[in-house]
């Protein structure tokens, strides 16, 4: 970094602050993660210089020999991690990974039948202010209001009202297993294909903590940069008939060159994800969400769904008399991030919220384990009950402070 502060110290100033923010503040964001040195060098690597359309062994420029390793590897490797017949690592984010199965599989105007945003789904899934929902058909089901659970009766009564092209199963925001055999049988009782979004829950699919949609779906998206701690970015899969139109879907329709430098930081990721720690590190992630949910469950808290299964919690704070924008602050400002959530059924806009959505992601990724969870718990019980009293939100902080001193990281960063 010392090439960077002499040349331009502004920028310099702000990724030196937000490496103190990442290594003083605790990460509670569901969908955030921290990746390992090497996938910072990989990501950092001159591989960002070259333009590489196309794919491996059939490039539209010179000189690929070297970037033509890297994508090989991850192509292979992310097939072995998943038993997947077919998978593209070029989409440059989540959102493009969808957008790519799309632009493969549907016409303009074609229906989809996606989870709605306000109940955990993702804009990508059909929501009007996405493309999705501009230039498709967007139909949705939600969770059944006394359960917080997917409406399957929804999802089947829909699909046989609407008979969508596409069919999609996955979530931002659900904490629940998803049962992909049911979304199967609905999808070739209508003759849909069947997309199953696994962003958020890639890294336990990976691990066997979650069941793999790849024996259900014919195609399968996912940000790279959530449970699966890679860098930021996309990659997408399909059954052997769909390769060539889902590879076209992302070059040339969708993107240009692809980002190379991400390529070899996924690469590395992928064969991060098939070593044993990481099923060991999945196994603790989820051992202290339910830590956290059960903990906070206790002092009265609106756990949707009642707990947990996977990697993040929901809670509605409306019994606490509390917004998830304000909850969302004072934890901020106690140096514990998290985000403001709709909960399905929600009264309040999405600026401001009823509740929040905790993930331990990356705390699992600092060391933190459920015991500290607990104690995690106490402290965002802490500030939540003083409503954001100054001297709670101080105590908080030198606790948080103290307890991540105990698992530092980026060290070398400074
Ligand atoms: C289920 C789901 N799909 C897709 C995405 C989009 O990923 P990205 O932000 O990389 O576009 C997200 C991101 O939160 C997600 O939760």
């Amino acid at each position: 970094m010392s090439w960077l502060m002499k040349t331009d110290p502004e920028v310099h100033r702000a990724i030196s602050e937000e490496v103190q923010r990442e290594q003083e503040k605790l990460i509670l964001i569901a969908s955030e993660n921290y990746v390992s040195r090497s996938i910072l060098e990989a990501v950092g690597s001159v591989m960002t210089n070259k333009y590489a359309e196309g794919y491996p062994g059939r490039r539209y420029y010179a000189g690929c020999e070297a970037v033509d390793i890297v994508e090989t590897l991850a192509i292979d490797r992310a097939k072995a991690l998943y038993g997947a017949e077919h998978a593209n690592v070029q989409p440059h984010s989540g959102s493009q990974a969808n957008m790519s199965v799309y632009l493969a599989a549907l016409k303009p105007g074609d229906t989809i039948l996606g989870m709605d945003l306000s109940h955990g789904g993702h804009l990508t899934h059909g929501n009007a202010v996405s493309f999705s929902g501009h230039y498709y058909k967007a139909v949705f089901y939600g969770v059944s209001r006394e359960t917080g659970l997917i409406d399957y009766r929804q999802v089947e009564d829909l699909a046989r009202q609407h008979r969508p092209r596409i069919l999609i199963a996955g979530a931002s925001a659900y904490p629940r297993t998803i049962d992909f055999a049911f979304f199967r049988r609905v999808a070739d009782e209508v003759g849909a294909l069947l997309l199953v979004d696994m962003a958020h829950f890639a890294g336990l699919v990976a691990t066997g903590f979650h069941p793999s949609p790849f024996p259900f779906a014919d195609f399968v998206t996912t940000s790279t940069h959530k449970t699966l701690r890679g860098p930021r970015g996309g990659m997408a899969f399909c059954r052997q008939e769909w390769s060539k139109a889902l590879d076209k879907g992302v070059f040339p329709m969708m993107q240009g060159g692809p980002l190379m430098h991400v390529i070899a930081g996924k690469a590395v990721m992928l064969r991060e994800a098939a070593d044993p720690a990481f099923k060991t590190y999945i196994a603790r992630v989820l051992e202290n969400a339910s830590t956290l949910a059960e903990t906070l469950s206790a002092h009265g808290y609106n756990i949707l769904t009642g707990g947990t299964d996977n990697h993040l919690l929901l809670i509605d704070l409306r019994n606490k008399g509390l917004t998830g924008k304000d909850a969302e602050s004072f934890l901020s400002q106690a140096g514990i991030y998290c985000n403001k959530n709709a909960v399905p059924f929600d009264d309040k806009p999405p600026t401001v919220t009823s509740g929040i959505r905790l993930g331990t992601p990356a705390a699992t990724s600092r060391g933190l384990d459920a015991s500290e969870m607990r104690k995690v718990a106490e402290l965002i019980h802490r500030v939540l009950e003083s409503r954001g009293k100054e001297s709670a939100i101080q105590e908080v902080k030198g606790s948080v402070s103290e307890l991540l001193k105990r698992h530092p990281i980026y060290t070398e960063l400074g």
